[in-house]
């Protein structure tokens, strides 16, 4: 097996059956041999340092019914809630003194927000702080909408394709929701100029190790400069509300491929890994990650963007977890840059 994981390092690429014996046999040695390989490429590309992204969840509306998500819009014990423009712009200001250089806005499928509304947010934010880099998150919109966000000073664009293999889609979404228009919005935003960013949950109900070599084999494909993946975990007001976590392990396995798989690639350790074990953002550093997105959320609504059981830092104002972190992640030898954090290949463009 480390012969396999010595080819992806070297071709940076492996046949799906080899990625699927790779996933298939991992162990702890086995493990610990990708990690120490992919921390020596997330050394190479970015040293020692951790991007933070300030992410601030404006609207828990949606007008998707995702199985997996506590804020589908069927759940109607999800108490329900918007930002204003002037609150999204003290979430900023308050995280640029904190030293956050990039804010993401996410938030669900919301008609509130129409382009003029959200053109107009993006337009204050980047006025008021030119240095840093904007990234939106709000799910499928038509090339226009995203071309509009773009030409307002959006710089990136986050949106998972959840899972590559169709049928698997098809459990985890009602069938309006298609993957063929979820790629396609990602291969628009890609000509749009946006850094781009995709992702999927792992140990998702249904999942089996055919999806998740699928999902590697999009990821090279599309080649996204951002790769957001986590467990996935159960919502106790969800028709998954009965399905078991996806496993550490795994998710850590799948970093330490992706980090080899697109050597330059900005990779969270997320907040779901974060909640299904204490240190399991520190753990995603240490198996190749690079970046981590505290929150930056009003602390009263923090609760109630809840997709799954368990999320921490609902409970934490965003200074308290800036520092936090910051002791986190040089417990474990790294440093948090106050920077944009821009992919490697794109540094010096706005
Ligand atoms: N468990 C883990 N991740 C989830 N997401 C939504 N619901 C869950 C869940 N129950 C993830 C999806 C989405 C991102 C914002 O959060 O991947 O794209
Ligand atoms: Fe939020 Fe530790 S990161 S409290």
């Amino acid at each position: 097996m480390k012969k396999l994981i010595d080819k992806l390092h070297k071709t940076r690429g492996l046949e799906p059956a080899e990625f699927k014996e790779l996933i298939n046999n991992r162990c702890p040695e086995l493990s610990e041999y990708l990690f120490a390989k992919a921390r020596a490429v997330q050394t190479e590309n970015y040293g020692q340092d951790v991007y933070i992204r300030g992410l601030i969840e404006f609207t828990n509306y949606c007008k998707n019914d995702c199985y997996y998500c506590g804020i589908r819009k069927s759940n109607v014990k999800a108490e329900r809630y918007r930002l204003t423009k002037e609150q999204i712009l003290q979430c900023c200001a308050m995280g640029y003194e904190l030293g956050f250089r990039t804010f993401v806005l996410q938030g669900g499928e919301d008609g509130h927000y129409t382009d003029e509304r959200m053109t107009d947010i993006i337009r204050a934010i980047k006025k008021n702080h030119p240095d840093c880099a904007l990234t939106i998150s709000i799910g499928e919109k038509s090339y226009d909408t995203y071309k509009a966000f773009f030409e307002a000073g959006a710089d990136r664009y986050l949106l998972r394709h959840e899972t590559a293999n169709e049928e698997h889609y098809g459990r985890l979404h009602p069938q309006q929701m298609l993957l063929k228009n979820r790629k396609q919005c990602l291969y628009d935003l890609k000509k749009i100029g946006y850094q781009v960013g995709c992702g999927f949950m792992v140990g998702s109900p249904f999942q089996n190790t055919d999806c998740l070599v699928e999902d590697l084999m999009f990821l090279k494909e599309l080649n996204p400069h951002m790769v957001g993946i986590g467990p996935f975990i159960p919502h106790h007001d969800t028709p998954f509300a009965g399905e078991k976590a996806g496993d550490l392990e795994l998710v850590l396995f799948l970093i330490g491929i992706i980090r080899l798989l697109l050597p330059t690639v900005l990779l969270p350790a997320t907040t779901a890994l974060g909640t299904i074990y204490p240190e399991g953002r520190e753990l995603g550093i240490l198996a190749g990650g690079n970046v981590v997105m505290p929150n930056l959320s009003p602390k009263d609504v923090r609760k109630k963007y809840l997709l799954y059981d368990n999320k921490i830092c609902t409970g934490d104002e965003a200074a308290e977890c800036r520092h936090c972190l910051q002791g986190r992640i040089e417990k474990i030898g790294y440093k948090i840059a106050v920077t944009r954090g821009d992919h490697i290949l794109l540094k010096g463009k706005t």
